[in-house]
């Protein structure tokens, strides 16, 4: 196998690409923690690489308002978001499709001593009843790694209640154009911004382990309202002052000149009378 078979951008079949992100968030739980956990925090809010806080951007709401909401993280990981709010007195479920990445959250809990309520899911079938929650929010899970993202934007809307906001970070679509590359090779652009080809590795039998996918500024657009939720605001963080810490393909020498974030905030309609 080449190089380029063995990672690169190909057209693989959505059912096989779709499966490989819990093998893989399975597999490399601890080594992402142990790369990423001091960055994120055990009990901390962060939406993304450039170090944003939700106590920060309050796009769930002001956080004195936070107790006694009913709150859903989808893809959460290890659930250092949930943790910040379940600090709060917001009650939450943290929800991911690796037991892994969830194994991970109940060490975190012992080691915090700030517990959260998980269970084990996949974003696109969410084991919970319609209207369940005031908001649910995820930074930078689930959504990058299935082919058909409209199946999570869906489900999200039928657990909210009328009225409930939706917030997710993902991966800047603009960055897919460059090198996930943090020094200045980063800042050429050498692939089509269009090419909505997942990156995909596979193992030494060509199985596929990892699947990321590109969706344009217009695709989440589009998802997004099509589900039925009203976009609110996409915010794109700038680099912040003085950070010098790099984050995989996320440094200052890109952020400096590129967006790397897009938080999505969008509020189902609240109920006619
Ligand atoms: C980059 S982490 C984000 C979690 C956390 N916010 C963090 O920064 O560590 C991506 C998470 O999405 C989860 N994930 C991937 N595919 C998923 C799916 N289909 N449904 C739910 N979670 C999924 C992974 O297991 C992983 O924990």
């Amino acid at each position: 196998m080449t190089d380029s078979q063995r990672a690169g951008y190909q057209s693989v079949p959505d059912d096989l690409g779709g499966k490989a992100g819990r093998g893989w968030w399975d597999a490399n739980a601890s080594e992402y923690l142990d790369d990423h956990g001091a960055f994120l925090g055990d009990t901390d809010f962060c939406w993304c690489p450039e170090g944003l806080r939700e106590s920060e951007l309050h796009v769930l709401g002001p956080e004195a308002d936070l107790a006694g909401r009913a709150v859903l993280e989808i893809g959460s990981g290890a659930a250092q978001c949930a943790r910040w709010l379940v600090q709060r007195g917001a009650r939450v479920v943290a929800t991911d499709v690796s037991a892994g990445m969830l194994a991970a959250s109940r060490r975190l809990d012992a080691r915090s001593g700030t517990q959260v309520p998980i269970a084990q899911a996949d974003a696109r079938a969410l084991p919970f009843a319609s209207g369940s929650f005031d908001a649910a929010f995820t930074s930078y899970g689930a959504l990058p790694f299935v082919p058909d993202a409209a199946a999570v934007h869906d489900e999200v809307y039928r657990v909210l209640r009328p009225g409930g906001r939706w917030a997710f970070s993902v991966t800047h679509p603009v960055r897919w154009a460059f090198p996930d590359d943090p020094t200045a090779r980063g800042l050429t652009a050498t692939r089509s911004y269009f090419d909505r080809r997942p990156y995909v590795e596979r193992d030494e039998h060509g199985t596929i382990t990892y699947a990321e996918y590109h969706r344009t500024l217009g695709d989440h657009v589009r998802e997004v309202s099509s589900a039925g939720f009203v976009l609110m605001d996409v915010i794109e963080p700038e680099w912040p002052g003085t950070t010098t810490e790099t984050w995989g393909g996320w440094s200052r020498t890109r952020g400096e000149r590129l967006p790397g974030t897009a938080i999505f905030v969008a509020d189902k309609p609240a109920a006619h009378r």
